[in-house]
């Protein structure tokens, strides 16, 4: 980790040289010397996506706070490496920071608290087997309109955007909200969750607003290789029904080299590379077509097949159109896998060198 920040830290101070801004130097750099302009990149990250920042920065906040302010900012687009993220946060909470010890509000640049630094006490700490709880709560009241991963549907807010969130802290802005009253999956009375339900869930929430952000407890590197291998192979080729569809000698082979944080990302969040969404249009006396969509909306549909061959069909009620997403079972596998289910196959993964 020492190693591949310090690289990039290079890279990025000479992608930078000539910016004006203050020169930082990590802690962890102390046998090295690596400076970088923490500034600058700050500014690189936020400037496009976070016009809020100059604003933001007025008022000192937490490191805790600040983790909350660049979540939010990933959250809605904003791209920074796990180095730029690190830099950035220590940038903000050094020099526009309230941390107790950690000196005033323009404490002096090189003073920091180092990038893996101590995190404050006001911040929603997660706990594993309460969230876990959690997504089974969420699974039965809350998934259809706010989806697997809290972003949100068409029926239901995207909570990671939720200012209410991620102000909460152990349920203590979810309970009034659903004492209030609230739409549940189910059709029970939101008033009639329990407090422990309503914990449980606020630590579901709260796992997934961390989970934008790579570098946070459940992204922190050292937390992500704690699994056992031998569970997680048993996992993959059993229970986790992984081998139906991949194998470590062939799709995964060599997956392992990545970086731990990497493997478990693309695990989770996996993207379509070899296989693509396809669509299926049935039409009432016709023969099944499958392609790759080229136009969906509530009039029309067209797909281009294997052929290349281009179809198009207005939209009635007898046309069936159905999707398939290559991914389907890594979304549901969102709702299910466990914490520790997960860490076993990061583990195991990741010996597939
Ligand atoms: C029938 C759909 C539906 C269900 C089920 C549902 N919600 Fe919502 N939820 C919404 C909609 C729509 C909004 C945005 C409007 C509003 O605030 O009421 C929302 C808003 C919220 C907000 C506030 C976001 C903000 O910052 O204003 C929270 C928190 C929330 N829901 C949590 C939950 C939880 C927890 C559950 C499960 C116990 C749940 N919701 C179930 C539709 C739903
Ligand atoms: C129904 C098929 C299916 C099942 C079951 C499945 N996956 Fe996947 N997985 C995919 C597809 C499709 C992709 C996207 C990559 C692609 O298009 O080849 C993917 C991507 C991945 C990736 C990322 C690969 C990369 O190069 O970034 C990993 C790692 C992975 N899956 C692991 C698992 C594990 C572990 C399980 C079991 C818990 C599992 N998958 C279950 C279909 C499946």
């Amino acid at each position: 980790m020492t190693k591949r920040f310090h690289r990039l830290a290079l890279l990025s101070a000479a992608l930078l040289l000539g910016a004006a801004g203050i020169v930082y130097q990590p802690q962890v750099a102390a046998t090295a010397l690596v400076q970088v302009d923490a500034k600058a990149i700050t500014q690189k990250v936020c400037g496009s996506s976070c016009h809020a920042l100059e604003r933001a920065t007025v008022s000192p906040r937490s490191r805790a706070q600040w983790e909350d302010v660049m979540s939010k900012m990933i959250s809605m687009g904003a791209k920074a490496t796990d180095e730029e993220y690190a830099i950035v946060l220590n940038y903000l909470a050094t020099n526009h920071g309230r941390d107790a010890g950690a000196g005033t509000v323009n404490r002096p640049a090189g003073k920091s608290v180092g990038v893996l630094g101590a995190g404050a006490n006001d911040k929603h700490i997660v706990d594993n087997a309460a969230a876990d709880r959690g997504r089974s709560v969420w699974a039965t009241q809350c998934i259809g309109c706010h989806g697997t991963t809290a972003r949100g549907t068409d029926k239901g807010a995207n909570l990671i955007r939720s200012d209410m969130m991620w102000s909460d802290r152990y349920g203590s802005d979810l309970m009034p909200f659903l004492q209030k009253g609230h739409p549940t999956q189910s059709g029970v009375a939101s008033n009639s969750l329990s407090k422990t339900q309503v914990e449980d869930l606020s630590h579901f929430i709260h796992q997934r607003l961390y989970d934008t952000l790579r570098g946070s407890p459940i992204f922190n590197p050292q937390n992500v290789l704690t699994g056992n291998v031998k569970e997680g192979e048993a996992y993959f080729n059993g229970a986790g029904k992984c081998a139906t569809c991949h194998s470590a000698k062939s799709d995964l082979a060599g997956f392992g080299r990545n970086n731990p944080v990497n493997i478990q990302q693309r695990f989770m969040f996996p993207r379509p590379r070899t296989k693509k969404l396809t669509i299926t249009v049935t039409p009432a006396n016709g023969a099944a077509v499958t392609g790759a969509p080229v136009h969906i909306d509530d009039f029309d549909v067209a797909l281009r097949d294997d052929n290349g061959n281009y179809h198009s069909w207005k939209r009635t009620a007898s046309l069936k159109v159905v999707k398939n997403d290559p991914l389907q079972t890594h979304v549901e596998l969102l709702d299910k896998i466990t914490d520790k289910n997960m860490h076993d196959i990061v583990a195991y993964l990741e010996t597939l060198k």
